[in-house]
């Protein structure tokens, strides 16, 4: 039974931990200062500290959030019972994860192995799905407000600073593995596993960057339709950029705009309009 239309009803949280442990986040890089450090510290989740082989630069996030930072991978991977937060360029998290204690908490395989050798309970920050907006989003459908769930676009045309992330510029996997992985991972929530996936990612003949631009159609059967349409290249002016999702169902529908990533990392306000 679909309940009254009350927006500040929806859940926008997650529940806390009953009991936090201590997080050693490994890079100094701009996600950890950017997000991860201003997120825990809103969350009220206790910071151990960091490492990152640029000492310099770890000093510095350290002393900005007033937290240690530990000189070697072996002083960071000592702190018992931590939460090891890899906030580190893809290549190097196996490395970072072999350095780990066992049973404490390359690539995808390779990541898996270790962590299934180790006994390592792992996740990988897919932080989309959690975000407040999204879990409105979720919970207005849970609520039924939208009625069946029939539709969902996402529409990227955005000038996205690929040059932040020295590592992308020469990774072979870029657009789906790094910036659309989470509207899958958000798309999957929603609507569970698609039946199939017809996509084609794509660079850009203005720079090297591997994949910059990616047309998918996810295959939920007969009745959802599900498409992306992605471009990075658009560095046109404001004015006509987008990046925003419209999911409609059969009562009601949702639009999201995406604010973080039209103006990267500084960002606008998001928005969540549901009809
Ligand atoms: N989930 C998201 O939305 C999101 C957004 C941005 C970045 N990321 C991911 O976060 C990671 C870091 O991105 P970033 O933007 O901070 O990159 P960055 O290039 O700004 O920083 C990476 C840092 O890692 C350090 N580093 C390298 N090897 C290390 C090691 N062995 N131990 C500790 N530190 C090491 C580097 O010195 C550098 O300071 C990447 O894997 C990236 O794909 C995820």
């Amino acid at each position: 039974m679909t309940e009254a239309f009350d927006p500040a009803s929806l859940s926008q949280s997650w529940p806390k931990p009953s009991k936090p442990r201590p997080i050693v986040t490994f890079g100094a890089g701009s996600i950890v200062g950017d997000a991860h450090f201003p997120a825990y510290r809103k969350g009220g989740f206790p910071i151990s500290g960091l490492y990152d082989p640029d000492q310099a630069k770890a000093q510095k996030l350290a002393e900005t959030w007033g937290v240690t930072a530990f000189r070697s991978v072996e002083e960071a991977a000592a702190v018992k019972d931590a939460i090891f937060d890899l906030a580190t360029p893809p290549g190097r998290h196996a490395d970072v994860l072999k350095a780990l204690p066992d049973g404490a908490v390359g690539e995808a395989t390779e990541i898996l192995e270790i962590c299934r050798a180790k006994r390592l309970k792992a996740a990988v920050n897919f932080q989309l799905r959690f975000a407040p907006m999204m879990l409105a989003l979720k919970d207005a459908v849970a609520k039924g407000w939208l009625g069946e769930v029939v539709d969902f676009d996402a529409l990227l045309a955005l000038d996205t600073p690929w040059q932040l992330w020295e590592f992308l510029l020469k990774a072979p996997r870029v657009e789906i593995a790094m910036h659309s992985i989470h509207y899958l991972d958000l798309i999957r929530q929603l609507l569970g596993d698609p039946l199939g996936v017809h996509a084609k990612t794509l660079g850009h003949p203005n720079h090297k960057v591997a994949q910059t631009r990616t047309s998918a159609i996810l295959d939920y059967g007969d009745t959802v339709r599900c498409a992306l349409s992605i471009n990075h290249d658009h560095k046109f002016g404001r004015r006509h950029q987008a990046c925003e999702f419209r999911i409609c169902g059969t009562e009601g529908a949702a639009y999201v705009k995406l604010g973080l990533n039209l103006d990267y990392p500084r960002g606008e306000p998001d928005i969540l309009e549901i009809h």
